[in-house]
């Protein structure tokens, strides 16, 4: 069966949800940039807890930092960002818009009929120039040399710059890793694609210190592990690749990059990068700030570790998993719209319907189960408008399960447990609903979809 997802769909079902609005738009909106709605807050909140989970709290190597997002100007001097972070830009004079230099061929002309800049006589192009990407900001009351500063645009140089703290404090060796989670900001050129590429995005790195001579085979477990962490919540396989970067693509601090690539309906992108960075940061920040990053063993061994980077923002996980979910059937005679999302994913884990939303003994069924689970689980009360209705609003969201408390509860305290997936029904004592639901939860989970 051909999927029957686009962009479009993802977007739409997004905001119609509550998952994720345009920014700004009652004042007329703020091109690529999103707020995010309760659903939307509760399906990032799971993205991180199940990266923070697996990277932090089921490791003892890894511990977490959170730093500044406005630091000292040199950091971004001695990461190679104030020269280096750059994208050739061209301006085009007669429509006035924007593009990067490098990416003409997927950009489309301000003109109709749309072309590729350049396409038509009309077309004036500039010669590219370089456009930093940093968001440029002054810090104190007054606008003088030596009050500019940066908003970050990668958590990574927060990690680099603690990386002694967190050696002596922690009291750490090789290997070991720091991750951080927080919002990075680029002023990106050519933003779009939903949340594929905004200005403003939450990211999730770590950064592994490694003996150099141990470099190569961290950087292929790294790979490895964060492969591993999409399929368990549910990417399918086939859509799923890794892509070595050539020598020409890497980024200056780079001795190698692979791209785990998800197959979005814009076709294949980058939806993590993993790099090994040598010791490029460790040396830089030593060089510019005349402190010492090593690390010295008890027996005098000393060296400047090497750094294998997993580096992705929640954004992108987030449109690959919706995208991955989206699905729309036939059941009956009716269609309907399901996101298939792992249920430690769903920003709902289940729903708790009285099946009579205007019978007293139901609503107060439901309400009393809803109140012992809500304690543990991310769970929903519903009780206005038809069964069948409130059954498809929780498909759209994402919904795993759905408890519906009937005629027959009131008489044996049991309930129905409907499955997303397959429509299933079963019964089972509103006493077991709790232990039911750790259970489910723990399960290992596979998309419908990839059958
Ligand atoms: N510290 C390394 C680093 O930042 P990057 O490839 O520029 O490397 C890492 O970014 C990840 O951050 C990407 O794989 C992607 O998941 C995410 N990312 C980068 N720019 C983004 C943007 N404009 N919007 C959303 N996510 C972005």
């Amino acid at each position: 069966m051909p999927d029957a997802v686009t962009m479009d769909k993802i977007v739409s079902l997004s905001r119609r949800r509550g998952f994720v609005f345009p920014s700004s738009e009652i004042y007329g909106g703020m091109g690529s940039t999103f707020d995010y709605g309760h659903y939307g807050v509760l399906m990032k909140n799971n993205i991180r807890e199940r990266w923070f989970e697996a990277m932090v709290r089921n490791r003892d190597d890894i511990v977490a930092i959170d730093s500044a997002i406005i630091l000292h100007p040199k950091v971004w001097e001695a990461s190679g960002h104030v020269a280096g972070f750059t994208d050739p830009l061209i301006d085009c004079r007669t429509c006035k818009l924007r593009f990067r230099a490098d990416k003409l061929e997927d950009s489309q002309c301000g003109l109709k009929p749309s072309k590729h800049p350049g396409e038509t006589p009309e077309c004036d192009l500039t010669e590219p120039r370089r456009f930093n990407l940093m968001f440029e900001t002054t810090v104190g009351a007054l606008q003088e040399e030596g009050s500019r500063a940066y908003l970050r645009p990668e958590t990574a140089q927060g990690i680099f710059i603690n990386f002694k703290n967190v050696l002596q404090i922690a009291r750490r060796k090789p290997p070991f890793g720091i991750a951080q989670i927080g919002k990075s900001f680029r002023n990106e050129i050519t933003p779009g694609n939903f949340l594929f590429r905004v200005r403003e995005f939450e990211q999730m790195e770590m950064e592994f210190f490694v003996p150099p001579d141990e470099a190569e085979k961290w950087y292929r477990y790294w790979i490895d592990e964060r492969l591993n962490w999409y399929r368990r919540y549910g990417l399918r396989d086939s859509k799923l690749r890794v892509r070595e970067h050539g020598p020409e693509e890497r980024s200056h601090y780079s001795q190698g990059t692979s791209d785990i690539e998800y197959e979005y309906p814009i076709g294949w992108g980058e939806l993590e990068g993993i790099a090994n960075r040598g010791d490029f940061d460790l040396t830089q920040h030593a060089e510019y700030s005349t402190t010492k990053l090593e690390y010295v063993g008890q027996d005098g061994e000393r060296y400047v570790p090497y750094v294998i980077e997993p580096a992705v923002s929640i954004e992108r996980i987030m449109v690959a998993l919706l995208i991955d979910a989206y699905d729309e059937e036939v059941v009956g005679e009716r269609e309907r719209t399901v996101l298939r999302l792992h249920p430690k994913m769903a920003p709902v884990t289940a729903a708790i319907l009285p099946l009579i939303g205007k019978s007293d003994d139901m609503v107060a069924k439901a309400r009393s189960l809803y109140e012992d689970l809500r304690r543990r689980h991310s769970v929903e009360y519903d009780d206005s408008g038809a069964i069948g209705r409130r059954y498809r609003r929780q498909d759209e969201i994402g919904t795993p399960w759905a408890f519906t408390v009937d005629e027959q509860t009131l008489a044996d305290d049991t309930v129905t447990v409907r499955d997303r997936d397959s429509l299933a029904q079963e019964r089972i004592p509103i006493a077991g609903v709790g232990d039911w639901l750790e259970n489910a939860l723990e399960r290992d989970w596979k998309s419908p979809k990839a059958n």
